[in-house]
């Protein structure tokens, strides 16, 4: 028993150490399944690249890479003699046939590091059913003109500059002459004054010889066209020139910019304080920005950005706070003063004050002038009453 846990654990650590140090002859990192599925018409040139060598050529020149079926050991053969062969990391098949649908490993290696990763093939009768399950969307704005790309001939096309390639929309050839479509550029469609019209399935097909057999290479497109979207002038609606606000209490300012019809993504908005970007301006976060918000109120945008004290300190009413909005149309500023808030203690405080010392004034005055003279009386209603009377004139009218 003894023996032979130390024979699992020699065992365990000798295996410990052929994947540390000799990870290019021994155990290969396996990096599972590739998420993209591979579809392919039967009877066509195929080319299968191996994900894992985009990631590797940026780091190292000499890479070896190796192909094989996940049912069979042995590895595809690096020269075009079969239908099935490797080409510069690459697994080529001409042509594909239904057979040939199943999981794929490709083993990439330096003299120190091995990588492994399964690629799935699926490979389709040609039916018109087949189409809608194999395309490439792509997506032009409705605008003066559009580019499609037939996509994923680059290993076929190679230095070749000569291509020649077909246009289909719905099974239907486009003719060259058309002023509607161009081919341009080897694998481009030029698509002339876009409309909604034009969406729908393309086809192109480049022909392709190889070992003196001709083939087709087709690849169909799903062409969304998307109705563009317009800028507009932003314009600030809010916040108004000076903010009351009593120091020591929280206080949001919110910035508020009209778009009209227009788009918010493309619209930046953002405060400053003496010309600073809010977060550079109060590292301790007292001053915020709050949340963005965009939203429509009668089919019009509007898109808006709060600025927050957290309280109000009296240096808040010397800076000179801005709202500022840009978009590639035009920007604009507004700048917002903090103004304290006129206190309403002493007010509370003031007028109950001023009421009493009018009173007894009044009262006093009353007094004097009654014993003076009767005649006088008028006289000094209008006098008294006169200085007040604006601010309390409820009070006076309670006097008399
Ligand atoms: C092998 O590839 C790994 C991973 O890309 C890299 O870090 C290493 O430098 C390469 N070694 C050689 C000898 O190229
Ligand atoms: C090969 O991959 C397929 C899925 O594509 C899986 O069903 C099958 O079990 C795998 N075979 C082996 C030997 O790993
Ligand atoms: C890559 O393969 C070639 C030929 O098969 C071989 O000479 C070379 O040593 C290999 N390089 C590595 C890093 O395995
Ligand atoms: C573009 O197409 C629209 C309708 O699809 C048409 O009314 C307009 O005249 C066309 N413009 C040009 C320049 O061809
Ligand atoms: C290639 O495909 C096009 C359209 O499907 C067809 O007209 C043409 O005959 C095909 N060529 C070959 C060699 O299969
Ligand atoms: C902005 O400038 C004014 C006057 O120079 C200063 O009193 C205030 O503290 C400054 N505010 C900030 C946030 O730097």
């Amino acid at each position: 028993m003894f023996l032979l846990s130390v024979l699992i654990m020699g065992v365990s650590t000798f295996a410990v150490r052929s994947e540390e140090h000799m990870g290019a002859a021994g155990s290969c990192r396996f990096h599972g399944r590739h998420p993209k599925t591979r579809f392919q018409l039967e009877g066509e040139p195929l080319v299968l690249r191996c994900p894992q060598v985009l990631h590797w050529e940026s780091t190292s020149a000499h890479v070896n890479v190796t192909w094989h079926r996940n049912d069979s050991a042995a590895a595809v053969p690096g020269e075009e003699e079969s239908r099935v062969w490797v080409q510069d990391g690459a697994l080529w098949i001409v042509p594909a046939s239904r057979a040939d649908s199943g999981s794929y490993i490709c083993t990439t290696r330096n003299a120190s590091y091995c990588d492994k990763m399964s690629v799935e093939l699926r490979v389709f009768e040609k039916t018109d059913a087949s189409v809608p399950l194999i395309f490439y969307p792509q997506i032009i704005p409705l605008s003066a003109s559009g580019l499609l790309v037939c996509p994923d001939l680059s290993e076929f096309i190679g230095n070749n500059a000569d291509v020649k390639i077909q246009w289909y929309k719905d099974s239907v050839p486009l003719d060259q002459d058309n002023q509607k479509f161009l081919s341009v550029r080897g694998t481009r469609l030029l698509v002339n004054n876009v409309s909604m019209e034009d969406a729908g399935y393309y086809t192109c097909a480049m022909p392709y010889a190889h070992k003196g057999r001709q083939y087709n290479i087709t690849r169909n497109i799903k062409l969304q066209v998307k109705k563009r979207e317009e800028e507009t002038i932003p314009v600030i609606i809010s916040p108004h020139q000076t903010i009351s606000a009593s120091l020591g209490s929280r206080l949001t300012i919110p910035c508020k910019v009209f778009l009209g019809a227009g788009i918010h993504t493309t619209t930046l908005l953002w405060w400053t304080a003496n010309n600073t970007r809010i977060e550079d301006a109060y590292h301790g976060g007292r001053v915020t920005e709050g949340e963005r918000q965009a939203y429509s109120e009668n089919n019009e945008n509007y898109v808006e950005v709060p600025l927050i004290f957290d309280p109000v300190r009296r240096e808040d009413l010397h800076t000179d706070f801005r709202c500022v909005v840009r978009n590639t149309m035009s920007s604009q500023t507004l700048r917002t003063m903090v103004k304290e808030a006129a206190t309403f203690s002493w007010e509370i405080m003031l007028a109950p004050l001023s009421l009493i010392v009018l009173v007894l004034g009044g009262i006093w005055m009353h007094r004097r002038y009654k014993r003076r003279t009767g005649k006088a009386y008028g006289l000094m209603e209008l006098k008294t009453g006169h200085p007040d009377s604006q601010s309390y004139p409820s009070k006076i009218k309670e006097i008399k």
